[in-house]
């Protein structure tokens, strides 16, 4: 089935810890979902990377792009959905409301032969995500709307 069949998928819950790895390994910080929000996914979001909109409590709405599936860098036995904001938060949100809007799909997980790669890979899907959710503001008032 095509990657982009339930989108946009809107989905909320709350911002727990991770793994950890995130902003210390990586110097990206990712906002995890707790479980029930990953099984809610429907089946025909694979696993991958994607980019959308995201809004933490009442603020206002930005992008992001979010990792879904296990990580094979890590080899994690959890399915997990991370989502990292484009926006400079002062601090941590954990505990916070999240509401994500998933518009569009970038690529598939992958394991990189470092992390470094894995770096550069994520920076690119940044970079994609910024030019995808760029090209459509309307599509951002739209899809604003929806977010409460
Ligand atoms: C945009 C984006 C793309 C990612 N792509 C991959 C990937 O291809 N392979 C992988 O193993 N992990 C990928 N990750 C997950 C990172 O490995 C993960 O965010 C990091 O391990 C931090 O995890 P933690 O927040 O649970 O500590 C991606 C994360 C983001 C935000």
């Amino acid at each position: 089935m095509e990657p982009d069949g339930s989108l946009p998928y809107f989905t909320r819950g709350t911002v727990v810890r991770g793994f950890g790895r995130g902003s210390k390994d990586l110097g990206i910080p990712t906002a995890n979902y707790p479980e029930e929000v990953v099984e809610r996914l429907p089946l025909d979001i694979k696993c991958g990377v994607y980019y959308g909109w995201a809004k933490v409590d009442n603020g206002p709405v930005h992008k992001m792009v979010m990792s879904i599936g296990w990580n094979p860098q890590y080899q994690n036995t959890k399915k997990s959905m991370e989502t990292h904001i484009l926006h400079d938060f002062p601090e941590d949100f954990y505990g916070a409301d999240l509401q994500v809007c998933i518009t569009g799909f970038i690529r598939d997980e992958m394991k990189f032969k470092s992390l470094d790669e894995l770096i550069s890979a994520i920076k690119s899907d940044i970079n994609i995500a910024q030019e995808k959710l760029s090209l459509d503001n309307k599509e951002k008032e739209e899809l604003s709307n929806h977010f409460n």
